[in-house]
């Protein structure tokens, strides 16, 4: 049922949202998978909803139900989420990426279950780079030369050679996307917990921002900042 805002600052707008993370198959059992548990995607797409946006929900594997009110999509692969993304993006106003998506699938899938074998030697996974889907998305929509508005979500870990925020920035310019929501990932931190703590990157340079708090308080940030960047509300 539409929520609070139904009236609603996104009204008439349709918004894409990918959510969960994207499983590659190895053999007809196994896949290669990631962390992703989608509570992220779904406070976003509940938050769309109930601003009175027309959600398209793009869903890999997730471990929460998706959400009502919104058109969903059942994907697996990267390859079959870029095939839904770049179909719902075509008519869409805002698009925005937080599904986990595998950098990288197996060269080969097996047609039948892997075996182990005393007479060979063990596997040895061969990985192939999957197409990046949100550079691919502002590709269209820069060659389209509509005012759609692409959202990342970057998952960041810091190291020797940089800070999150280095890092994030590195990302920004080399994707393209208008904002980017950067959150600092560890093994227990974000991936699959109900809290999150974000700061959303522009492409313009204005201050980073930052939100935090429950995975709807984060959404309810970005989908402020979302009518923000549309003119739908006043700052
Ligand atoms: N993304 C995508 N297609 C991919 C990989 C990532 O669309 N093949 C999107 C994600 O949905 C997210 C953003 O790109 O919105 C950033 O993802 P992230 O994994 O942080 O960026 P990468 O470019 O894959 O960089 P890294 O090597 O740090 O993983
Ligand atoms: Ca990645």
């Amino acid at each position: 049922a539409p929520g609070p805002d139904a009236a609603g600052r996104l009204a008439g707008l349709t918004m894409t949202i990918s959510a969960g993370g994207t499983r590659e198959p190895l053999d007809p059992v196994r896949f290669l998978g990631n962390r992703s548990s989608g509570k992220q995607g779904v406070a976003l797409a509940l938050a769309a909803r109930d601003a009175g946006a027309k959600v398209r929900f793009l869903a890999a594997h997730m471990e929460v139900p998706a959400p009502d009110g919104v058109e969903v999509v059942l994907v697996e692969t990267a390859l079959e989420l870029r095939a839904a993304a770049l179909h719902a993006a075509a008519d869409s106003d805002v698009v925005i990426m937080a599904a986990a998506v595998a950098d990288f699938r197996p060269a080969d899938v097996s047609g039948t279950k892997i075996k182990k074998r005393d007479d060979a030697a063990d596997p040895v996974i061969a990985l192939v780079r999957n197409p990046d889907i949100l550079q691919e998305l502002v590709e269209v929509r820069d060659a389209a030369s509509h005012g759609q508005l692409i959202i990342g979500f970057a998952a960041e870990t810091g190291d020797a050679e940089g800070d999150v925020l280095e890092y994030a920035q590195a990302k920004l310019r080399r994707k393209g996307c208008d904002l980017l929501v950067v959150n600092h990932v560890g093994r227990d931190l974000v991936f699959g917990q109900d809290t999150n703590s974000v700061v959303i990157l522009s492409r313009t340079g204005s201050e980073p921002q930052e939100a935090s708090g429950s995975k709807s308080d984060v959404a309810a940030a970005v989908i402020d900042r979302i009518s923000v960047e549309l003119n739908r509300v006043v700052p």
